[in-house]
Parts: structure tokens; C-alpha cells; sequence
């Protein structure tokens, strides 16, 4: 039997959400990866180091016994967040980025930055505190087309916060585009990409064709197919500048299957077999524990994790359920509409 062995992993962009949904997709990480920088648009969101401690909590006391799994926290920036409760997050160990929304971006961001200028103050502070910016790198404005969303947010504003502030660490969350690389491949410093496992995976037609597919709907929104083998280029090559996010963002179905349905795909509990499954597809099979479990610590100054995870490549598929049950209701699982061969052992 063919097998892999890498440094355990981790996600560097994760949506655990909280109370049942929390309690029932929390297992789905811990199994597998050491650490994930947790999301923070909660409703109400996780605006100040005090929001954050008790998240936290909230994400320890979940984890099932046996699992050691470390949730790095991550404030949701606002045009009122306060440099100083940043520096104290910063300080304390407690928070290990800090999330830019375009408000009416995604998922509750409503609460998120509409004038970059009101949010200067603690990007500053961040720059000179060495506290990393996670963005969610699209634009909002209604004229642009959903498809160019991210190539107009590079142009437009993320050029204009890495000029004004070249010492301001960036990563760019979920790049979905040719353009998104490109961009990050040509810094010399202080800008890093995640990507996720369903961008490598599927292009818009998942979404479209042959019936609207809620399901693979997410933002930013996956696009042509040229761009996602880019990603997959990207992703594959070892490039420290490139790493897991997996973005894994469970709704429940009933918010997924109606006339406006939330975005967002359910990977945590797959991601590992994907991802070995894309890597082998691309012949970089030995690029895997760089994309999902070295690049990422670097990039935050953290040390890889000490524990080996094994994959095992099956004869047979393995089966993942349909359905990740919640007391909120079931969340559909991501179908990669391929067989899965690889295991985690
Ligand atoms: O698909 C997404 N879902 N993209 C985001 O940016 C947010 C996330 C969520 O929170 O559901
Ligand atoms: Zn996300």
C-alpha cells in the first residue's frame, strides 16, 4: 500500500461558528490538524481581545477529549477597533491576526471596514507591532462584476495598504485567481496567499451547470477553470508564499437550499484526502507537507508541529458521510465528485 507521512497539519482559515454548530464540526478539525486560525465573523462578531479570550474558551471546551488542538485567535476589524486592545491581544499571546472584511463582503461583515482610512490607526499599529492583516480580498462596490470582485480589490486597495504600509505582514485569504498569485508571487516580502481545498477542486461550472448547486457556492466565488489551475500550480509547488486555508465554512442546509443561500462549503472533515488526491493528480505528492503543514508556521513565525499524520492510499474509495449532523440541523458535506482514495490513518 502506498502511503505519505507529513508533519500534522494545519488550516490557516477556518469558520468553527459557535453553540451546536461549534459542538458538532469541531471533532471534524481537531482529528486532523494541530492548529487553525479561526475565523471571527460570529454574530455578534469577535471585535476585542476580550471577545477573542472567551471564543476561545468556548472552542477548548468543545474539543473532544484526546484531541489536542490549538484555535489561534484572530479579531474582526472594524472602523472602531482599538489599536491598544490590539497591542494587548498581540501581547498577550492571545490573538494571532487580525481579519479585514470589505463590509458587505461575505458572511456577517456587515460590521467590517467600509473607509480604509478609519481603519489606518490600527494598521499602523499592526505594521509596527509585527501582528499579521488577513484579508478577505474583495471588492464590494455594486458595478463590478462578482467574477472580477478580487482582481479589482488587488488594484484598487490591496496595492494601496501594502504602499502606504510596506512593514504591514498580509495574507491574502482564499486567492481564487491567476491574478491573486501573480500578484503574490511578485512581492519580494510581507505578503503570503491561503488556498482553499474546494478552489483547487472546482471551477464555476460546479456551481452552474446543469442546475444551480448551492453547495459549491462560496465567496469568493470559484472561478474559470484557467484559474484554478493556477492554484493548483501555485499550491503544488512548494512556493513558501502559498498555504492551506481550507476556509471551511459549515451552514446548515435549510440556509444553504433556498431563494438566497449563504455561502460557504463544508471541508473540514475531507480536506486531508482531497488534498492528497489534487497532489497526486499534479505528481507533487511530496509537495503536500509544505502546502499543509510547513509553509503556514513559517509565514506566522510558529514551529511546525512535532506529530506525523500518515495517508494511506486505499484500493477501495473511502467513504465520507453526506451529512455532518448538528442539533441545528444536517450541514452537507463537500463532495469533490470524484472518488477518494487517500486516508488519513
Ligand atoms: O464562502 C464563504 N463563507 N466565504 C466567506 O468569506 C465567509 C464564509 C462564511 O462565514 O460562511
Ligand atoms: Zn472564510
Amino acid at each position: 500500500m502506498k502511503t505519505l507521512s507529513l508533519r500534522r497539519p494545519d488550516d490557516w482559515h477556518l469558520h468553527l461558528r459557535d453553540g451546536a454548530v461549534l459542538q458538532s464540526v469541531i471533532g471534524d478539525t481537531s482529528r486532523h490538524f494541530g492548529r487553525a486560525i479561526i475565523m471571527p465573523n460570529l454574530v455578534p462578531p469577535v471585535v476585542t481581545t476580550e471577545d477573542a479570550r472567551a471564543y476561545r474558551e468556548r472552542i477548548l471546551a468543545a474539543v473532544p477529549a484526546g484531541d489536542r488542538f490549538e484555535p489561534l485567535m484572530t479579531l474582526y476589524l472594524t472602523e472602531h477597533t482599538n489599536p491598544d486592545d490590539v497591542e494587548e491581544g498581540k501581547t498577550s499571546g492571545l490573538i494571532t491576526a487580525v481579519k479585514l472584511y470589505p463590509a458587505g463582503a461575505t458572511t456577517n461583515s456587515h460590521g467590517g471596514v467600509r473607509d480604509l482610512d478609519k481603519a489606518m490607526p490600527v494598521l499602523e499599529r499592526m505594521a509596527k507591532i509585527g501582528l499579521p492583516l488577513c484579508v478577505h480580498g474583495e471588492v464590494t462596490t455594486p458595478e463590478v462584476d462578482i467574477f472580477d470582485r478580487e482582481a479589482v480589490f488587488i488594484e484598487e486597495k490591496l496595492e494601496v495598504i501594502r504602499r502606504r504600509l510596506p512593514e504591514l505582514k498580509v495574507t491574502m485569504e482564499h486567492v481564487t485567481t491567476k491574478d491573486g498569485v501573480d500578484y503574490i508571487l511578485a512581492a519580494d516580502r510581507n505578503l503570503a496567499g491561503t488556498i482553499t481545498t474546494h478552489h483547487l477542486i472546482i471551477n464555476r461550472n460546479a456551481i452552474l451547470v446543469g442546475g444551480i448547486r448551492p453547495h459549491y457556492y462560496c465567496l469568493p466565488v470559484a472561478k474559470r477553470e484557467h484559474h484554478r489551475q493556477a492554484l493548483r500550480k501555485a499550491a503544488t509547488s512548494g512556493d513558501p508564499r502559498f498555504f492551506l486555508g481550507t476556509d471551511s465554512a459549515p451552514h446548515v442546509d435549510p440556509l444553504k437550499e433556498c431563494a438566497c443561500g449563504c455561502a460557504g462549503i463544508y471541508t473540514s472533515i475531507n480536506t486531508m484526502s482531497c488534498l492528497a488526491h489534487v497532489f497526486e493528480e499534479e505528481h507533487a505528492l511530496e509537495k503536500l507537507e509544505a502546502f499543509a503543514s510547513l509553509n503556514g508556521p513559517a509565514w506566522y513565525g510558529l514551529p511546525a508541529n512535532e506529530e506525523i499524520m500518515v495517508l494511506e492510499r486505499q484500493d477501495a474509495p473511502v467513504s465520507y458521510p453526506a451529512k455532518r449532523d448538528t442539533q441545528a440541523g444536517p450541514i452537507t458535506v463537500f463532495d469533490p465528485m470524484f472518488p477518494l482514495h487517500w486516508q488519513v490513518r
